[in-house]
């Protein structure tokens, strides 16, 4: 298994391209089962999650290719893909694709809606917490599909189509949203998602869905109105920028009290955490094609962040945070309310020396210059980025193993920050 050893303690200087969002990546690739025209993404990223799903929809039947890459943004291009689901070959999503990454589950709504039928395997647990489907699922029940759960598998069958249905969700769910919206644009009649995910990937697969020829009302709203049509057709997207990958990198040059400008960063999708930033002491500034972040060393105090849903703090975002809580001036206290068990970076944060005490929900940082070195382990893909965040801090050497979860997630990170003068390596094994 590959590692990555960082020497700490260089101010990252020089400028990083932001990447298409994976969140949204992965639900615009899902909504090609709806058409059996060609559905063109651009501004893809390369990533490991974004080839699970490209299996998981080869063996659905859907014929994809590459389709060149965009324009050349500092160095990185993003990748065009074609999608074509001309038939359905196979409306079963089995368990050992869709236990590889839970947005698998993202084929259920579109396979029903389009075939009337699909077993999609359940995802089952991961590292941040229990994360049912049962959203997704009550959504899909509401506009008419049976659904049994049996042998480890969702079995859903709509014999006679989708209907059009109010579907109010008792907690704001992304997965369960996308889901919902994807189905209801091929359903028969007019749904109302009440209490949908603002996030701005949500609202990227919507103009996409309008694209192939669905209406939907309300786009970034908590309420969706969307009128479902028999069929829809082929679209070309861009995917979103990336708004947690440019928070991380913001986090980097906080960190090291550097100064970054990241290109191509869509600033509108980020002000929860510019705020955060702003109040702690860190500079954003608009550049020629980005963002500027940058910070100076005795300038960064401690604040308190609570996670939420979109337009609050990204939970995507709250170890990242974490780690550069641990080396400011003061306390800070991080409240995470989306997912239950997503304090697992703190054992290894404390390893380097960060002082972290959590209590149920909330973790109380109380910051210091002196973070160290060390031996660290990845538990899941925003857990490894913080770790190798804190590492770019460190005085020393820090090793982090188990970085297959940093590849699910972020392109060419080593080569990104070794751009801005880190000294980054990964070790292959
Ligand atoms: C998406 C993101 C993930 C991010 C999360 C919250 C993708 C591929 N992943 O995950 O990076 O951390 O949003 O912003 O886009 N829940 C239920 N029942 C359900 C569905 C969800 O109880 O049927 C709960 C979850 O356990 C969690 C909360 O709702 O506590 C929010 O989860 P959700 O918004 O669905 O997250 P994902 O879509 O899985």
């Amino acid at each position: 298994m590959d590692r990555i050893r960082i020497l700490g303690g260089v101010p990252l200087e020089g400028s990083i391209p932001i990447g298409g969002a994976k969140n949204a990546a992965l639900p615009l690739m899902a909504a090609s089962l709806l058409t059996s025209e060609t559905l063109t993404l651009s501004n893809l990223p390369h990533l490991a999650d974004i080839s699970t799903m490209a299996n998981l929809l080869a063996q659905h039947g859907v014929m994809l290719g590459l389709n060149g890459v965009d324009a050349q943004q500092g160095g990185f291009a993003g990748r065009v893909m074609d999608f074509r689901a001309e038939k359905i070959a196979s409306t079963e999503a089995p368990y050992d694709l869709v236990r590889r990454m839970r947005a698998s589950v993202l084929v259920l709504g579109p396979l029903v809606a389009r075939e009337g039928v699909a077993k999609v395997s359940l995802p089952g647990g991961c590292a941040i917490g229990t994360r049912p489907v049962d959203l997704h699922l009550m959504a899909l029940e509401q506009m008419g599909a049976e659904i049994e759960l049996k042998e480890g598998y969702i079995y859903a069958k709509a014999p006679k189509g989708l209907k059009g249905a109010r579907v109010a969700f008792p907690m704001v769910s992304v997965g369960a949203t996308e889901n919902t919206l994807m189905a209801a644009s091929l359903a028969d009649g007019e749904t109302v998602i009440v209490n949908a995910a603002r996030e701005p990937e949500v609202s990227d697969l919507a103009q996409c869905l309008v694209a192939m020829g669905a209406e939907i009302e309300g786009i970034g709203t908590g309420t969706l109105r969307i009128k479902g049509k028999p069929s829809l057709h082929g679209a070309q997207h861009a995917v979103v920028a990336d708004r947690i990958e440019t928070g991380s990198f913001a986090v980097a040059a906080a960190i090291t009290r550097g100064r970054i400008e990241l290109i191509g960063a869509r600033r509108d999708t980020l002000e929860a955490v510019e705020k955060v930033l702003i109040n702690a002491g860190v500079v954003l500034e608009d550049g020629p094609k980005g963002l500027i972040v940058s910070a100076r060393e005795n300038d960064l105090v401690g604040v308190d962040i609570m996670t939420e849903p979109y337009p609050g703090f990204p939970t995507d975002m709250q170890a990242q945070f974490m780690a550069l809580m641990a080396t400011v001036k003061g306390a800070s206290m991080i409240t995470e309310t989306i997912f239950e068990n997503r304090f697992m970076h703190v054992p290894e944060l404390a390893r380097m020396g960060a002082k972290v005490n959590v209590h149920g929900s909330s973790a109380i940082v109380r910051g210091s210059s002196n973070l160290s070195g060390a031996q660290v382990m990845a538990t899941d893909l925003r857990a490894s980025v913080s770790l190798v965040l804190a590492g770019l801090a460190a005085k020393g050497e820090t090793t982090i193993s188990r970085v297959y979860h940093l590849d699910r997630g972020y392109e060419r990170l080593e080569e990104k920050l070794a751009g801005c003068g880190a000294r980054i390596e990964r070790l292959k094994e």
